[in-house]
């Protein structure tokens, strides 16, 4: 596939034009066969470290998928990370990751469908277009980022599976190899780590089979080779380097769950109104941007996703279903 990169001093059309006016118009465009459907632009949203393959994506068009947001500077989103694969400490996955292999690498597919199978990394990274999302990403923690990810909707995995009208839930299962992930040493979790979705959540198009960053393929400590984003829940949905993704009838237990029932939900859907037992959710530091002593900015329901997600919860008492 042949792919234009513009030179550095060269405006990319998008900075000169807002993004989706832009879009819209090459659409319009392409549509009366005035231009020749364009080719993928290389993400250019923020610049990466620089030292990983580049990935090729589009701007993303699915509703909600570029926040305005400045994205956090790739050097804190690659080094201020939760895997407790490689330690507890914000630091240990940047110091310690190296030791993860992302090559060769399998996702299983299997459970409640009628296509189950085992995908190698380089065909579930032709499976989809990629896509460039800039999402919020707020831990429970109380800190947040925003990241330029690279993937493409999870639903497109989904299907090609045929999920059979008993499959309610998608369970994640991510690596837990002691030879490349000294941080299984420690029973601070039930390993492996292990989450779940409902299936209309799953679905949804906003929930991004992430391949890469910052143009670039994902770095071990963000969860390399594929992991899943969820940007209106909490970061530990967001499950990491997946090995597993099943169909299931019943509410999977995940593993924050099983550590701690009365702190983590199965929902865990950002909401500043219901607060964790340890942690207000009302207000949040934005990573490389907020200092420790400056004020907090307020944490927005749905992390700013409402009009994309909310639906998804009609009716449902979000106080309960934490
Ligand atoms: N996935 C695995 N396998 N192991 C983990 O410890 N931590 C979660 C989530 N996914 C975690 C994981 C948590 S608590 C957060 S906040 C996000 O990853 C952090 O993602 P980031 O380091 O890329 O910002």
């Amino acid at each position: 596939m042949l792919i234009r990169i513009p030179a550095s001093h060269e405006p990319l059309p998008s900075e000169i034009t807002p993004r989706q006016v832009y879009l819209s118009r090459r659409q319009v465009m392409a549509g009366l066969g005035l231009i020749a459907v364009a080719p993928p632009l290389l993400a250019q949203s923020a610049p990466g470290g620089g030292k990983l393959p580049r990935l090729a994506a589009t701007p993303s068009t699915v509703a909600g998928a570029i926040a305005a947001d400045k994205p956090t500077r790739y050097i804190d989103a690659t080094s201020y990370n939760n895997f407790y694969e490689f330690g507890t400490d914000k630091s240990d996955p940047a110091e310690r990751a190296r030791t993860l292999r992302p090559r060769p690498w399998t996702v299983a597919v299997e459970g409640e469908c009628a296509k189950p199978g085992n995908y190698d990394l380089d065909t579930l990274l032709k499976l989809g277009a990629m896509e460039e999302r800039v999402y919020r990403l707020r831990c429970v923690e109380g800190w947040s980022m925003v990241i330029p990810w690279v993937g493409y909707s999870l639903s497109e995995l989904i299907r090609r599976a045929e999920p059979t009208p008993k499959a309610k839930f998608v369970e994640f299962t991510t690596l837990a190899d002691r030879a490349q992930m000294p941080g299984l040493r420690s029973a601070v979790l039930d390993w492996p780590y292990v989450e779940g979705l409902r299936m209309d959540e799953a679905m949804h198009p906003l929930a991004l089979l992430t391949f890469g960053m910052y143009g670039e393929m994902l770095p071990n400590q963000n969860g390399a080779p594929v992991r899943v984003v969820l940007p209106w829940k909490y970061g530990f949905k967001s499950a990491k380097s997946i090995v597993k993704i099943r169909f299931v009838e019943k509410q999977p237990r995940s593993s924050w769950e099983d550590a701690a029932p009365q702190e983590y939900g199965f929902y865990s859907n950002v909401n500043p109104g219901v607060p964790h037992p340890r942690w207000s959710q009302a207000s949040e530091r934005r990573i490389g941007e907020d200092g420790l002593f400056a004020k907090k900015r307020p944490t927005v329901i749905f992390n700013g996703y409402e009009a994309q997600v909310g639906q998804l919860y009609a009716g449902m008492d979000l106080r309960r279903n934490y």
